[in-house]
């Protein structure tokens, strides 16, 4: 028997194996049970004591050498199947990320994160109180006492239950219950210096009213603080806000039962490219008052109940809105689309996912 020759074909016909598949049919062929190696390994229990003494070693010696090129083979094939799937499966990372979705920073968080910047260059804390607010807080402690027609004016949502005390719960209609609670937190005995930013509530609903809005309030108490002083930081207020000097403001003569005497603040503007745009004398050619914002001196009831003494006290108060302002500022023009929650329009009106300061520090303050 060619032993020799019949390994010699066996090894030529593993080394040209391509696939692991084509390995394992040959390992099968060759070495399983039916395998024509195993089958010459049988045939030597059939020979003479002579014959299998020579040709038991050629016999094996073939299995082995089989053997040894199908394991050979075996770990080629399976090398150059990895390293194929390798170079199948690799990352680009030059290519550029998929679009996510992306948020941005909201209008109005923006204006009021811009008014705590300027209020906090000029002196003021952050104050805050709650949007489901008692009527004493909300209401009587400003000067509204229950029969106060002023009280119909805010188109109140109330409650249906009211609170351990018996008072009424509303959602607030403005920021100037802060006011009181700011005042009772000192104990009546310093001075008071700050801005309430949130969310209010009436009961009224069109293009330029929304049941939910947001208003930022002003409080200013001290022992010789005057209307001066209200008219230098409004002005200082707006004109960091609008980042112009040219901002004219107009005091009118006006009613809140919390402030005495009152004050309506106009500002003038102009129309530039149809868009309202705020700046110069409402008297200018071309230009218009608009009204921004009320304010007033802190009514002496207010201070009182507020546990201040009015014969040592004063101070003033300010309200206004900061979706109107953030209107103004960035040019939309329909209060509805604030509450919609679509990202397209506040990018559309250059609103960043970023929320970037805007406004530069030291803010017509001299130390
Ligand atoms: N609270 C008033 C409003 O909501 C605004 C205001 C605040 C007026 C403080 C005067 C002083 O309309």
């Amino acid at each position: 028997m060619d032993y020799e020759g019949i390994g010699a074909q066996a090894l030529d016909s593993i080394a040209a194996a391509q696939d692991l598949d084509t390995v394992e049919g040959l390992r099968i062929a060759l070495l399983g049970k039916q395998g024509s190696i195993s089958g010459l390994l049988k045939t030597l229990g059939a020979m003479s004591p002579e014959a299998r003494q020579a040709n038991g070693p050629r016999i094996h010696a073939l299995r082995e050498g089989v053997t040894a090129a199908l394991t050979a083979r075996k770990a080629v094939l399976e090398t150059a199947a990895l390293d194929a799937r390798l170079a199948g499966e690799t990352v680009d990372l030059t290519l550029p990320a998929p679009e996510r979705p992306r948020g941005s920073v909201h209008p109005v968080s923006q204006v009021m994160d811009e008014l705590a910047e300027i209020f906090a260059d000029l002196g003021f804390a952050v104050a805050s109180g709650p949007e489901i607010e008692d009527d004493w807080h909300n209401f009587t402690a400003l000067n509204m006492p229950e029969s106060h027609p002023a009280r119909a004016m805010h188109d109140t949502f109330y409650l249906p239950d009211l609170t351990a005390e018996g008072r009424e719960m509303v959602l607030r209609t403005h920021t100037s219950p802060v006011q009181i609670r700011a005042m009772l937190a000192t104990g009546g005995a310093q001075p008071v210096r700050i801005i309430a930013p949130g969310r209010v509530y009436r009961s009224d609903s069109d293009a330029t009213h929304t049941p939910m809005f947001h208003q930022v309030e002003g409080l200013v108490i001290g022992k010789d603080i005057t209307l001066a002083h209200l008219k230098w930081t409004l002005e200082t207020l707006l004109k960091a806000f609008f980042e112009r000097d040219d901002i004219v403001l107009r005091l009118r003569p006006s009613y809140f039962p919390f402030t005495e005497p009152s004050v309506e603040v106009d500002t003038g503007y102009s129309y530039v490219d149809g868009r309202r745009v705020v700046g110069g004398s409402g008297d200018a050619p071309g230009h218009s008052w608009m009204e921004l914002l009320g304010s007033g001196m802190v009514n002496a009831r207010v201070l009182t109940a507020g546990g201040y003494d009015p014969d040592e006290w004063q101070g003033f108060a300010f309200g206004v809105g900061v979706d109107r302002l953030a209107m103004l500022k960035y040019g939309m023009n329909d209060l509805r689309a604030f509450f919609d929650g679509d990202a397209r329009w506040a990018s559309h009106y250059g609103f960043s996912p970023l929320d970037v300061p805007t406004l530069s520090a030291g803010v017509g303050v001299t130390a």
